[in-house]
């Protein structure tokens, strides 16, 4: 096997967006940060300088990390953060994956800016056999005006109103529709007759997105590298923390201007309007438009005709049941059929009443957090996976397998109701080889926009997904066990419950949470211990001798 090593120095660096300067997160200088490109099989040696006076910590979502979850990255669950000045190599082998995933910080809210694609070349040949002229990560994020530790601390302290960054942006480019953006403006060149990969991720903090590319169609060819059944669409969404590999060909004739508008949009279902607009990047076919300085003139609102309207749920869902595992011989579906155990956990915004003599800008004046069944989950300022290790305690392992009363709101004072909510670090125990089923039921008084919940150490089949209550007797019979999608991060309808299922085959301490930043920060989150198997090869590997202390 071959090892691939990479040095990140994370460091602060000015950059200018929106006519505004200032000092920004970065790894090496760049934003979004650099690729990491490895082929399937790879060892990884990434070596992390924090070069700042903020602790840090990095996280390869979506990467399995088999048996060495002390590369993980969550602070608090598999690491203490690395401090300033000092550094921490991750070290872990891609097994059995291919595709577009993404690292980003996991400290806080660092990734909003600390992020960058993580792309596994396969060693098989792709199962589509349309020749790719080129491949393209196009990383969709959002660009802050403010200091975003301050944005954090508010949201922490009174939140809080929801999303509050400037503009979307493309490979971190907001594009013309933002004020002094013309020059920082996306263009993908492309060839008529051309086919390319798009390896979209959504590296947004607060938002699910819709991505379109005018008069264009888009194939979906993989989600969260798991290659799917491929299918058309006129556009994607993608929640934060989900990746989508799309193909397109450039088979269009463009007008004068020898372009074509791409662009982003937030889906959000309803109250708050935290739209913040729509950052347009452009298709540039090389052969009707040459290389020009000129910027790109603005394109009339028919040219985004791909694109979703902001609330159009509809679409939402028809999107995501589209989407299937390709459960070929090459690639089968190792869905569990049968559980040896369900969970049913609620998701929830929580209330809680405003520090004296401040103002709360959640909800009735009370600020807002979050919780799972009932328990709005607690970081200890140490490492579990480390705790677990070594046999000490920083945690209880009860949390709740059922919600703690019954999860119908209709009708309910959702004041009174979401008061009751407890602090702590509840965690599931698993043993080695766990069939297990989670429902997750979205009870949110406010529906305002789905969950992206993330599973750390595993991929999961999402087996169903609805609107409204989970049913326990009727919901199972219309499961998807079959070809359902499998993926590292589903979007639980707002209002609504998803379903997945997993083989609990990673000995570890894994973080289980809300991809929206501000949600995991309220609590919104929960951990889970997989006990080691019987064999040596079913045990987590001893820490590192470099990892770092508390
Ligand atoms: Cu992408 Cu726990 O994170």
């Amino acid at each position: 096997t071959t090892t691939q090593s990479f040095h990140f120095n994370v460091e602060w660096k000015k950059v200018s967006r929106l006519c505004h300067t200032k000092p920004l997160l970065t790894v090496n200088g760049e934003y979004p940060g650099p690729t990491i490109a490895v082929h399937e099989g790879d060892n990884v040696e990434i070596k992390v300088t924090n070069n700042m006076a903020m602790n840090t910590t990095i996280h390869w979502h979506g990467i399995r990390q088999l048996r060495t979850g002390w590369a993980d990255g969550p602070a608090y669950i598999t690491q203490c953060p690395i401090r300033g000045g000092q550094s921490y190599t991750y070290k872990f082998t891609v097994i059995d994956q291919r595709g577009t995933l993404l690292w980003h910080a996991h400290y806080g809210w660092q990734r909003s800016s600390v992020h960058g694609s993580f792309i596994i070349h396969p060693r098989m040949p792709y199962p589509f056999s349309v020749p790719i002229q080129s491949e393209v990560p196009i990383i969709l994020g959002e660009w802050w005006n403010a200091e975003v530790a301050a944005v954090e601390n508010e949201m922490m302290l009174y939140g809080g109103g929801p999303n509050s960054s400037d503009a979307y942006t493309i490979n971190g480019l907001p594009g013309p529709l933002y004020p002094c953006s013309n020059k920082d403006t996306y263009i993908q060149t492309v060839e008529h007759g051309k086919t390319y990969m798009l390896r979209i991720i959504n590296a947004a903090l607060n938002n699910e997105l819709f991505f379109a590319i005018a008069k264009h169609t888009l194939t979906v060819v993989e989600v969260d590298a798991v290659y799917t059944r491929p299918f058309t669409t006129t556009a994607i969404m993608v929640a934060p923390g989900q990746t989508t590999n799309v193909l397109f060909t450039a088979n269009r004739i463009p007008d004068s201007s020898g372009m074509f508008v791409m662009a982003v949009t937030p889906y959000i279902t309803s109250i708050f309007p935290f739209n913040n607009s729509t950052s347009v990047g452009f298709l540039r076919y090389s052969n009707f438009r040459t290389e020009t300085s000129e910027t790109p003139f603005l394109p009339r609102s028919s040219a985004f005709h791909n694109l979703p309207e902001m609330r159009d749920t509809a679409f939402a869902t028809r999107f995501s049941k589209k989407i299937r595992s390709l459960a070929s011989p090459e690639y089968p579906c190792h869905v569990p059929k049968k559980i040896d155990k369900r969970v049913i956990t609620t998701i929830s915004l929580n209330l809680q009443d405003c520090p004296a003599n401040k103002t709360c800008k959640g909800y009735e004046d009370k600020r807002f957090f979050a919780s799972m069944n009932n328990q709005s989950f607690v970081r200890p300022l140490k490492s579990i996976l480390e705790y677990h290790y070594k046999n000490f305690t920083a945690y209880s392992l009860d949390f709740p397998e059922k919600p703690p009363n019954a999860f119908d709101y209709t009708g309910v004072d959702p004041v009174k109701e979401n008061m009751n909510t407890e602090f702590g670090t509840r965690l599931l125990i698993l043993p080695y080889g766990t069939k297990i089923e989670i429902v997750l039921q979205d009870t949110g008084f406010l529906n305002v926009e789905n969950h992206p919940i993330h599973v750390h150490g595993h991929n999961f089949f999402i087996v169903g997904s609805g609107f409204g209550n989970f049913d326990a007797i009727k919901d199972p019979k219309n499961y998807n066990l079959v070809n359902p999608p499998e993926r590292n991060t589903v979007a639980v309808p707002a209002g609504g419950w998803a379903a997945i299922r997993f083989n609990a085959d990673n000995p570890g301490v894994w973080f289980i949470h809300c991809h929206l930043e501000e949600h995991t920060s309220w609590g919104l989150a929960m951990a889970f211990i997989v006990k080691n198997g019987p064999e040596q090869s079913q045990s987590l590997l001893p820490p590192p001798q470099d990892l770092p202390s508390c």
